[in-house]
């Protein structure tokens, strides 16, 4: 059993202490947030997260868990100290790390012997000698400290499940011996542990996370093509992922991604290596793509409103930036609802979860008590968020509602076929437009001549080509 002190009390610092508890360890949580303590003391969990709540408090009540706003209490007994706190985008996408200092002169102040400190927040390469030489100049008399980097791999609504499962541990530490007390604390997870120096273990970090955005940036790139191509990408992805060397997941094309990590940490990545002389055009290009992603939303709900968004009626399904949690932190939806408000339309919306949370950001949305509620006179519904509870919808019963049945499914979380059984106008990511599709087949010209559909041509008449030219689409954009 070790005593366990952890700073931050977000979906990672809970999460992980909590799991430590449930292992058997005494973990002592701190926040500068008086309120938050206040509620957590009352058996109140702040953030939404699956089974975070029975764990916190089953461990709370056998004296594993304990929480306050008081360094020097939570540290008085400590062997380990986690830093948990939050590590938000700055100016230029460069990780703010004033909680991390905060975190740190705090930890110095008021340590009464050696500790193990142990960078959990995703911080910029070299933060933890940054870390290291904040403790030392802020400690009132010297005392022995190592700095361990233990990035977190947890995703949100699912964290309990990856801390206890995860895929590998990672440390990192100018102190191999410190770095394998931190290991002998994950010896129950029975995960493969990695041990290697401070800026490695804090790049795999970045590196991991911003390959994952990159994933899902290049199935959204081949999404487009697909569109233009009649091809449908989630088959592709089906395809893609079968060969070990891709593997089948993040591959699920749609309105991109947000939350709180992939768009600050694939910034952060671009400044560190900006300001180092490097050339991040990659990195860039995945940003791109995934702003592009949401657009992609706005301009398919103009097109099937004869280019006019003003006084159009929309409803949103989902606000939350996926599935299984009520963070809206850089959601598509909250992105996409903005947009749609700038060019005059009426948004309503509905979220299981996160409403409280999208009204605290943007007040102006109108919500709706539930699906039904929400297609209620809209013009048109757009899927941002994957909830369970919308898969099985009533669809003869939401088209009743609609003042039209337009579908524009940002997750394609809908079958084609059977969407256009109910007869719905439906679109989704990356399976071409049927309409425009059907239209391409038709046009297709005898002797291999064919002229590309006219809307592939935006706007501009078609052009008879012979068959060894691009079609249009396919062509270098000309503009
Ligand atoms: C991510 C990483 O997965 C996790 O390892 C890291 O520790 C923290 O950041 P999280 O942001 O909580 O976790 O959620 P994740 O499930 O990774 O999804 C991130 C975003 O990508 C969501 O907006 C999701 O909708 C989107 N996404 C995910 C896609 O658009 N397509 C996919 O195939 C997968």
């Amino acid at each position: 059993m070790k005593n366990i002190a952890v700073a931050g009390t977000g979906y990672v610092g809970l999460s992980m202490g909590t799991c430590f508890a449930d292992m058997g360890n005494k973990v002592t949580f701190i926040d500068i947030d008086e309120s938050k303590i206040a509620r957590l003391l009352k058996g109140e969990v702040p953030i939404y997260e699956p089974g975070l709540s029975e764990l916190i408090l089953r461990n709370a009540k056998a004296g594993r868990l304990h929480f306050t706003t008081n360094y020097a209490e939570a540290l008085a007994d400590a062997e380990f100290v986690f830093i948990c706190v939050g590590t938000p985008s700055g100016v230029d996408g460069e990780a703010d790390l004033r909680y991390v200092r905060m975190a740190a002169e705090s930890i110095a102040l008021n340590m009464s012997h050696p500790l193990i400190i142990i960078n959990k927040s995703t911080v910029p390469v070299g933060t933890g000698d940054w870390v290291a030489d904040i403790v030392h100049r802020s400690q009132p008399q010297h005392m022995d400290f190592d700095v361990v980097s233990c990035p977190e791999f947890t995703r949100e609504g699912s964290a309990l499940y990856d801390f206890m499962n995860p895929d590998r541990v990672v440390l990192g530490s100018h102190n191999p011996d410190a770095a394998e007390k931190v290991a002998q604390l994950h010896l129950p997870l029975r995960a493969r542990i990695i041990i290697t120096d401070l800026r490695t273990a804090e790049m795999i970090k970045y590196a991991s996370n911003a390959f994952l955005a990159t994933k899902i940036s290049f199935i959204n790139e081949i999404a487009a093509i697909c569109e233009k191509l009649g091809a449908d990408v989630n088959e592709v992805a089906v395809g893609m992922g079968y060969d070990k060397r891709i593997g089948p997941q993040f591959l699920n094309a749609g309105l991109g991604y947000g939350g709180s990590c992939f768009p600050k940490d694939v910034k952060a990545l671009e400044h560190m290596a900006l300001v180092h002389g490097s050339h991040p055009s990659l990195l860039r290009a995945v940003m791109d793509i995934n702003r592009d992603a949401r657009r992609w939303a706005v301009f398919t709900l103009r097109k099937l409103l004869e280019g006019k968004l003003d006084q159009k009626r929309i409803g949103i399904m989902g606000l939350a930036f996926k599935p299984n949690t009520d963070d809206i932190r850089e959601s598509p939806a909250m992105d996409i609802a903005r947009m749609l408000q700038n060019e005059g339309a009426h948004v309503v919306a509905y979220d299981p979860v996160a409403m409280p949370t999208a009204l605290r950001d943007n007040p102006t949305l109108n919500m709706a008590e539930d699906t039904y509620d929400l297609a209620k006179d809209v013009d048109a519904l757009l899927v941002c968020t994957e909830w369970n509870e919308f898969k099985q919808v009533d669809l003869a019963r939401l088209k009743q509602s609609m003042a039209r049945p337009i579908v524009v499914d940002g997750r394609n979380m809908y079958d084609v076929d059977v969407m256009q059984k109910f007869g719905f106008i439906y679109r989704a990511v990356g399976k071409g437009n049927l309409s425009e599709e059907e239209e391409y087949a038709s046009t297709t010209a005898q002797n291999g001549h064919y002229s590309v559909p006219s809307s592939y041509q935006n706007g501009k008449s078609s052009t008879e080509t012979n068959g060894s030219e691009q079609p249009e689409a396919l062509q270098e954009d000309a503009g």
